[in-house]
């Protein structure tokens, strides 16, 4: 492997932002195995080793073709003593045969569980779901009840058939609401990748203000229409004087709501992704929808667009090589002690000083 140097900046920079990563993984056994460390490490709050083997998958993830040899990483950046090693070996992680990360991991599959749930279930004992179903001592939550009530269909891959009839239906229900909106598939499909865990759409009204009325209204609808299976509703906590965040895992603050949708075999052109749920005539899907107000909408798109990790690297080249706060919310130059606008997600690539990425080239 040949480590050129493309005109306009380093081609195998630090920074996710800066690499063009495709769907295409020419190095999915070395990156699989970094992301089970780094899902171990995560289980285990070692947050720093986490975000290290993140960060050595994405770089894995832009090399035009599979790695061969040990000496072609040394001109990588990210690449520490330990993922070396992995990549020298080339062995899975042993981690896959243990027993907490795999309890862990099949805990967390749940819609609802996050780690620390699974952790709590997994020191009392509990091994697998009927455990947990069983344990008259647990009190599942609203979500984690529809969690399990649609586990067989939502841990199952969205195709992008059906994301695309999904959006189809978000988009005749808000059209019906109102005829002046913007809406966009995002999240995972909108980088071209053919399978997703969930479906996310992002849209708003050309007029202030009314973004999170429509959100409401499209709520109510779906209801209505009788595909509303489950809704966790967040209101807009969003205060425009606030400077961007600094920790990025934390959740914007737009309107947003969490869904299971019922999608009906007969809006998919392909049919439906499982030939069980095919046979039924529906499936449950997980949706996201998220409504920003119109002057942050360019922002919110390229938040929620991801990958995360293309995210996370976004953030932290504005803080360290152009002392600006990016999030979902905004862009603040702390140099100009200002907030720089923007349309369109070109419009922040060209504040931050960035090469344009499009939504293909994000899959870091
Ligand atoms: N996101 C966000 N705020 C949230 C939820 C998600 O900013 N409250 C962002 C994530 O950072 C991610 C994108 O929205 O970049 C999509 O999130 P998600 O659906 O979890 O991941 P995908 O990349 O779409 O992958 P998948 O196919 O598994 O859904
Ligand atoms: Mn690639
Ligand atoms: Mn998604
Ligand atoms: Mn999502």
């Amino acid at each position: 492997l040949v480590v050129g140097h493309e005109p306009g900046g380093p081609r195998f920079s630090q920074y996710a932002c800066q690499r063009r990563t495709t769907t295409d993984n020419y190095n999915v056994v070395f990156t699989d195995a970094f992301e089970v460390l780094a899902e171990c490490y995560e289980f285990n709050q070692m947050d720093g080793r986490c975000l290290a083997f993140r960060r050595a998958a994405s770089v894995l993830k832009s090399l035009p073709r599979g790695l061969s040899s040990l000496e072609e990483t040394h001109s990588l950046p990210c690449l520490g003593g330990h993922a070396k090693a992995i990549i020298g070996v080339g062995s899975s992680p042993k981690v896959l045969s243990d027993e907490r990360y795999q309890t862990l991991k099949l805990f967390t599959s749940v819609f609802g569980v996050g780690p620390k749930t699974a952790e709590k279930w997994y020191r009392s004992g509990l091994r697998s779901l009927d455990h947990i179903l069983a344990d008259q001592s647990i009190q599942l939550n609203h979500m984690q009840q529809n969690g399990f009530l649609h586990y067989g269909d939502i841990s199952r891959a969205v195709s992008k058939a059906e994301a695309r009839a999904l959006t189809k239906a978000i988009g005749e229900t808000v059209q019906a609401i109102t005829p002046d909106a913007l809406l966009a598939l995002t999240g995972g499909f909108r980088r071209g990748k053919e399978f997703g865990h969930d479906v996310d759409i992002i849209f708003t009204t050309l007029e202030l203000g009314m973004e999170e009325n429509l959100l409401l209204a499209v709520i109510k609808s779906l209801e209505k229409q009788g595909i509303l299976l489950y809704c966790d509703y967040q209101a807009s906590t969003f205060d425009l004087t606030k400077l961007p965040t600094h920790s990025f895992e934390a959740m914007d603050h737009f309107a947003k709501c969490f869904l299971i949708l019922r999608l009906e075999a007969s809006q998919v052109e392909e049919g439906l992704n499982s030939p069980v749920e095919d046979i039924r005539g529906w499936r449950a899907v997980r949706v996201d929808l998220v409504s920003p107000p119109v002057d942050r909408y360019a922002f919110a798109l390229l938040g929620w667009t991801g990958s995360r990790q293309f995210e996370r690297d976004l953030r932290r080249f504005a803080r360290k090589e152009r002392r600006m706060l990016l999030d979902n919310h905004g862009l603040y130059d702390k140099t100009k002690e200002e907030f720089l606008a923007a349309g369109t997600e070109k419009d922040i690539f060209d504040h931050l000083g960035l090469e344009y990425m499009e939504p293909w080239q994000r899959n870091a």
